[in-house]
């Protein structure tokens, strides 16, 4: 079954075509290909402003998706030129909220045929709605243009299973064809993680704790109450004078204090560690950054204890979350999990307790498309939720029994 995952959530532009093998059960084994996948981050573009810019995401989506829809399918060597009788009048209607989109778009659809994919996975939610917009309605008109289905996604759910993909032990399969797709030749699977399991879902814009007591069911256990942890890194390294996205700055610059054995004179607090609950408070930290740093200070060795102090409280509550749920299996997934220190502390958590642990391959851990096809084709399995952006989407909202 061939998926087109389409992610517009925030700052990322991403495209990915996917043939799932492995079909009619849950908890049969999944496989999959990655035919052609691209994307484009405005990371550049957002950092003068320290943080994402919601009009400017929307313009930019509407501007790179034809080009990227196009650049995808020609990798897959699935872009087939000729002309398709299509149905200017409505796709003008889908699209009369995205001028840019539709002046490129339609006159893609009308010069080439239909491909062979089965489905358009695409994020709904949550995320910016503008942004989200502007992929709901690039899937809807491709949709109307040549008649396939829509599966909408929730990215959060994205995000949690695609860090249940085997990394490492991908399958050559014998004897394959050259292609113009890098990733042709190679399969990827898919874990099946034992229950239940506990998945920190640490983004820019999330921080949660879920538990899932069988596959695609999520009880939220909790999450922040102001800032997420992405952002306190994001938000701290602005502080500090560093680039956007600042996770990974303040993780390098932490890591350099740490070889040096550097460390902060200055204590951070590790706010509602103490807390008997699975809820996060990040914005009095990111406060406590700003009012006691100060340039003449060693940035290395300040960055290192703004790592240790989120750090240590998504440790203490995810340890919380074993115990109080008895999960077998730990997922972390979102933006923050590609955070080294992050993920040697979880190792340190689980090791000889008899907890599997799952991270994301590294370059899947920030937003991508690849984990929304992966969303919507194990979605088939759990009831369908709507498609239209919704900005604060929960996980597992739709999806109670
Ligand atoms: O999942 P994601 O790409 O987008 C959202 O859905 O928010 O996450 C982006 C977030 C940013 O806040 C970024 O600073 C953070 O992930 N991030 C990191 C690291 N790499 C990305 N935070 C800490 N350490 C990293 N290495
Ligand atoms: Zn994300």
């Amino acid at each position: 079954m061939k998926i087109l995952g389409v992610e517009t959530s925030c700052d990322e532009t991403a495209l990915s075509l996917v043939d799932f093998h492995g079909d009619d059960s849950i908890s049969s084994e999944v496989k999959f290909k990655v035919l052609g996948e691209t994307l484009l981050s405005q990371a550049a573009l957002h950092a003068e402003y320290g943080g994402v810019f919601p009009t400017l995401a929307k313009r930019e989506h509407a501007k790179n998706l034809t080009p990227l829809f196009e650049k995808t399918l020609s990798d897959a060597g699935m872009l087939i030129p000729g002309e398709s009788t299509v149905n200017s009048e409505l796709l003008t209607e889908i699209l009369y909220r995205e001028k840019e989109l539709l002046d490129l778009l339609v006159p893609f659809l009308a010069t080439h045929q239909k491909p062979d994919i089965d489905a358009l996975a695409v994020t709904v939610g949550p995320g910016l709605e503008p942004a989200l917009w502007v992929g709901i309605n690039f899937a809807r008109a491709v949709s109307a243009a040549w008649n396939i289905p829509i599966i909408p996604v929730n990215h959060m759910e994205g995000h949690l299973l695609i860090a249940l993909v085997e990394e490492g032990r991908r399958q050559k399969v014998e004897g394959s064809e050259n292609s113009n797709a890098k990733d042709e030749n190679i399969f990827y699977k898919l874990h099946s993680p034992n229950y239940p399991a506990v998945t920190l879902l640490v983004s820019g814009g999330h921080t949660e704790l879920i538990v899932s007591e069988e596959p695609l069911h999520y009880r939220l256990l909790g999450e922040t109450r102001d800032d997420a942890a992405g952002e306190c890194f994001d938000k701290s390294a602005r502080i500090l004078g560093l680039p956007y996205p600042g996770g990974p700055e303040i993780s390098k610059l932490a890591k350099k204090a740490r070889e040096a054995n550097a460390k902060s004179p200055v204590v951070l607090p590790r706010p509602m560690i103490h807390e008997k609950n699975f809820e996060f408070s990040f914005s009095g930290l990111k406060t406590s950054v700003k009012n006691s740093w100060a340039p003449e200070m060693d940035i290395a060795a300040f960055a290192r204890e703004i790592e240790d102090a989120i750090v240590d409280v998504l440790i203490s509550k995810t340890k919380r979350a074993i115990e109080e749920t008895g999960a077998q299996s730990i997922i972390v997934s979102g933006g923050v999990s590609a955070n080294t220190e992050l993920k040697r502390r979880m190792e340190l958590l689980t090791e000889g307790q008899g907890v599997q642990l799952y991270f994301p391959p590294r370059d899947l851990s920030t937003d991508n498309a690849r984990m929304i096809a992966l969303a919507g084709y194990l979605q088939r399995f759990s009831s369908p939720i709507k498609i239209e952006a919704q900005g604060q989407l929960p996980l597992g909202s739709s999806q109670t029994t």
